[in-house]
């Protein structure tokens, strides 16, 4: 039988003892869990109207078996340049590569995770359809690509899936069907059921002179039964400013108490703009909306310049967009051109093994000024408002590419400049509470040492009791010359390529994607081809050996 338990610890990989073939195969390969979430449900859904399936996250998956699978369903998202997430690698380039068989006997379908504010919209999805049609394979229904409000198109494609599936199920063998009376370990609470918390702490942790406005926040868990691993995330529902949901109300001049309809309930356009509705983050897909509504020539423009009808929806709020460009709009089809809102993830910035009933985060909160207007992020505006005693709906996303190594022994090494130290903080209050005695090194960066050090007299603390061996800083801006966590990497080439290639280290990144992830990344590889005299490629290989090991993990956002 096939076990999946949702909070198995990432080295307990369910063992699949089913025959290829008898079963529907799912597969998710997600970066930040939305992907994994989709599978499951579907799973999940799989299993109560009696149709075998198993539920695999696409790293684990033997590529050798593709040849034997009849039924293939894969949930993808994409990163934002387009590549496919770090698990589904692997599989993305065996099925583009030569090795990949033909797979006439394969029926398959495809759902596909995006933002379409990104050029390479929903593209490892996209790969994967046209790869697998090229190779023969057969598709059950066409692929859905969504964008970051997903769960209602991908609810309906997974409808019409179980209803497509249900209808060849007698294709599947039956018998399967009783092994499959497995319990699946719930959770109480997730996305669409988050708990109510309330708030201990909301604490700015950057100085009074700090160009940023870095929060320490903590939540009471007393009585509410969530529990979370360090290194998972935490999912938060926030509200639009209510200031905002004026403004805009005011100028569209729309009546804030009219009633308008969502999920077949009754609220008023005031609720539904602060509760249902993305205002601080403009999908492209509006501007093209107001153009049309506004008939204003710039914006007209930029609909023939999609990288500049991107770059304009990136850097203008919704409210920006109206005020700039006065047209009128009625409240349905105001909502009608918005996005459904989303909740945000953060990296959870304490272990449980610590605070026990609390979970704790570290947020930088977004603002920039919009001519003389402040705007600010949505989510994290949201949390920098909070006071203690508020409540705030959350839930826990686990994270089983982001663990500490189950050997407490082993030496771990945390690349965390910004709030990127979010979840080291979590490790390494674990390796404190669980007395692990393995080396635990840090890397930290952030511009200035008197007003960005976060967490500082911690760290200090953890430095002197020895728990951290190892700490180097880079604080960019303290000297002429910008320093960054991968010259300090650099600096300690030896060190750190020993700790990697002899003591089994495993190393983690977290934080700033676009830039300091790759910086870091490619300082590894310089790091692994001089000392360990590697070619390029070699380089490469050994990095990815490393990734599949689960010694080398990113949480990068
Ligand atoms: P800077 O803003 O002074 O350039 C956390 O945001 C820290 O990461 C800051 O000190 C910031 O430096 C630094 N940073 C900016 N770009 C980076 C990059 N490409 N690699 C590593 N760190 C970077």
């Amino acid at each position: 039988g096939y076990l999946y338990a949702k909070n198995a610890s990432e080295q307990t990989a369910p063992t699949v003892t089913a025959a290829s073939g008898t079963y529907v195969t799912i597969l998710y390969a997600s970066q930040t869990g939305n992907a994994k979430a989709v599978a499951e449900q579907l799973f999940d859904k799989a299993q109560q109207h009696n149709v075998p399936v198993q539920l695999q996250n696409i790293v684990d998956y033997k590529s050798k078996s593709l040849k034997k699978e009849r039924f293939l369903v894969i949930v993808a998202s994409t990163n934002g340049e387009g590549e496919p997430p770090d698990d589904a690698m692997e599989f993305h380039d065996f099925l583009v590569s030569k090795k990949a068989p033909k797979i006439p006997n394969l029926h398959y379908a495809v759902l596909s995770l995006g933002d379409s504010s990104y050029e390479h919209f929903c593209k490892c999805g996209v790969d994967f359809d046209e790869r697998l049609q090229a190779l023969g394979a057969q598709p059950l229904l066409p692929r859905v690509d969504c964008d970051l409000d997903y769960e209602q198109p991908a609810s309906q494609w997974q409808q019409s899936l179980l209803e497509i599936l249900k209808a060849q199920s007698s294709e599947l063998s039956a018998a399967n069907s009783d092994e499959l009376s497995n319990p699946r370990v719930e959770t109480k609470y997730d996305r669409a059921h988050p708990a109510t918390a309330t708030v201990l702490t909301n604490q700015k942790i950057t100085g009074r002179h700090s160009l940023k406005d870095i929060r320490h926040i903590e939540f009471d868990l007393d009585g509410v039964g969530m529990t979370y691993q360090s290194g998972d995330a935490l999912g938060v529902w926030f509200e639009n400013d209510m200031a905002l949901v004026e403004d805009l109300l005011g100028v569209l001049s729309l009546d804030a108490e009219q009633s308008v309809i969502i999920d077949e309930q009754s609220v008023t356009l005031r609720t539904a703009l602060t509760q249902f509705y993305e205002l601080t983050q403009t999908p492209p897909g509006f501007v093209e909306f107001w153009a049309d509504r506004s008939g204003a020539d710039e914006l007209q423009q930029l609909k023939a310049q999609k990288p500049l009808l991107r770059e304009y929806a990136a850097t203008h709020q919704i409210i920006d967009v109206v005020s700039e460009y006065p047209a009128s709009v009625s409240a349905d089809e105001l909502l009608g051109a918005l996005r459904r809102l989303t909740p945000r993830m953060y990296s959870i910035a304490s272990s449980q093994a610590e605070v026990e009933d609390e979970v704790h985060l570290c947020v930088a909160v977004v603002s920039f000024k919009q001519g003389e207007a402040e705007r600010f992020g949505g989510c994290s505006g949201f949390l920098s408002r909070l006071r203690e005693g508020q409540s705030v709906k959350i839930f826990v996303e686990a994270n089983h590419n982001f663990k500490l190594p189950r050997d407490h022994s082993t030496p771990v090494i945390m690349i965390g400049p910004g709030t990127g130290i979010a979840p080291f903080r979590a490790f390494l209050q674990q390796r404190d509470a669980e007395g692990s005695s393995g080396d635990n090194w840090l890397f930290f960066g952030n511009p200035h040492f008197t007003e960005d050090f976060l967490y500082q007299s911690e760290i200090q603390g953890y430095v002197k009791s020895g728990l951290l061996s190892r700490i180097d800083l880079a604080f960019s801006r303290d000297q002429a010359n910008k320093v960054y966590v991968q010259d300090r990497l650099r600096e300690r080439s030896k060190e750190v390529y020993d700790w990697l290639a002899n003591r089994g280290a495993h190393l983690y990144i977290c934080g700033d994607s676009t830039r300091m992830a790759k910086d870091v990344e490619q300082t590894l590889l310089s790091i692994a081809s001089e000392q360990g005299q590697m070619s390029q490629k070699e380089a490469e290989d050994w990095l990815k050996s490393l990734r599949c090991d689960k010694r080398y993990q990113k949480d990068v956002y």
